[in-house]
Parts: structure tokens; C-alpha cells; sequence
């Protein structure tokens, strides 16, 4: 099974890097396969509406990196979004995935359907819940399945490498990461 985590921050070695390597370290202890895919500092666009994916399925009629991650997005059990808090919400880059995916996958058959799903952020001092929030109404009206952790996804980082110095928040990634193991392992006994 793969755990796909896709980073929002042009920082490419910043907080929400470390939120996501984290988890994926978590993941791949017990086994699970995983992959980090930079999207942060990438060009950004939006959805233009046209409907090209429902006549393409499974590809957006802009064709840029979106359509490099979208197999990725169909193939993984598990995605994990980082964002960091840009002004209380997502960066340009996870709204242009949550956009593009989330409307090519409902045009290919709804492919969200029932994966894991986490939302982590990393945010220097307030509105990382409205980017969680962002992201969590993105999973649960695409049919995707949540877990929690012991507390909210974030951490409260500034520069690079606040973070790892964010012990609850290091504790609430590496549950989060044992929750997405122990979800799959039971979404998968029973199949
Ligand atoms: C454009 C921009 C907007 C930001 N807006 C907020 C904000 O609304 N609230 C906050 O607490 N921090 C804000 N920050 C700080 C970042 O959330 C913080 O530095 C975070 O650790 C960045 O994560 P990264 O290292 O993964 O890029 C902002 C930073 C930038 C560059």
C-alpha cells in the first residue's frame, strides 16, 4: 500500500516538509510504500471550468504538472496535503491540486473514493484551523475517509526547522502517521 504526501510550500526543506516526512516516516516503519511530491514553488492554475477532463478522463486540458500528479493522487491508499498558513488558508498551490484533482476525479468515476486522507500545516501563529478546515471539506466531499491524531494537524514554525522543534506537534504527526497505518490495515482486512 502507498502513502502519497504532496507538499504546498515553495520551501522545499521548510516546516510542512518535516510535518509530512514525519508521518511518512511512520508509514514506512510499518511497511507501507511512500512518496513526497514537491508542488510547492511549481506554476500555479486554476481550474478554467472548460470540462476538458470529463472528455479526456483522468487528464486536465491544461497540461502541467497537475497531470503528473493525478495518477500519483489514483494510485496511492493514502494522501497526506501539507500546506502551509498563508494568510489563515492554503497556499496557491494546494487550492490549484484540490481544484484540478478533486475535478478530474470526480469527472474519472470519483478515484477519491474511500482513500485515507489527512491535511497537515504548519502555521507561525494563527489560522492554521481554517487550513485545515480548507483541506478536510475537500476529503469529506470527495468520499474520502479522515482520521484524527491527538490533536489538530499543525505545528506553530515560523523558520525552517521550528517545526522539529514543536514537540506536541511532532507527537501529533507521528500519531496521525500511526492512525493512517492502522486505518489502512483495517480498510484492508475486511476487503
Ligand atoms: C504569504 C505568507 C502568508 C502567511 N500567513 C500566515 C498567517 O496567516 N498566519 C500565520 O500564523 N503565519 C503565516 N505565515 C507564516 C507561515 O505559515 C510559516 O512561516 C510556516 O512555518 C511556513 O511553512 P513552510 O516552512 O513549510 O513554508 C505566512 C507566510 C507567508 C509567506
Amino acid at each position: 500500500m502507498k502513502v502519497l504526501a504532496i507538499n504546498g510550500s515553495p520551501r522545499k526543506n521548510g516546516n510542512t516538509a518535516t510535518l509530512l516526512t514525519t508521518v511518512l516516516e511512520v508509514c514506512e516503519k510499518a511497511g507501507l510504500e511512500t512518496e513526497l511530491y514537491q508542488a510547492g514553488g511549481r506554476d500555479v492554475h486554476g481550474c478554467r471550468g472548460c470540462a476538458g477532463c470529463r472528455q479526456n478522463k483522468g487528464r486536465c486540458a491544461i497540461d502541467d504538472w497537475i497531470n503528473e500528479l493525478y495518477p500519483k493522487m489514483k494510485a496511492a491508499d493514502a494522501i497526506a496535503l501539507g500546506s502551509p498558513t498563508y494568510f489563515f488558508d492554503i497556499s496557491s498551490e494546494i487550492k490549484s491540486v484540490i481544484d484540478r484533482t478533486g475535478y478530474i476525479s470526480r469527472a474519472d468515476g470519483f478515484s477519491f473514493s474511500r482513500k485515507v486522507a489527512v491535511g497537515v500545516s504548519a502555521v507561525r501563529r494563527a489560522g492554521g484551523i481554517t487550513t485545515l478546515d480548507s483541506m478536510q471539506r475537500f476529503f469529506l466531499i470527495n468520499d474520502m475517509i479522515v482520521p484524527g491524531s491527538t490533536y489538530l494537524n499543525m505545528s506553530l514554525a515560523c523558520n525552517p526547522g521550528d517545526a522539529e522543534k514543536d514537540d506536541e506537534g511532532m507527537k501529533t504527526m507521528r500519531r496521525l502517521g500511526e492512525n493512517i497505518v492502522w486505518l489502512l490495515e483495517k480498510l484492508h482486512e475486511t476487503l
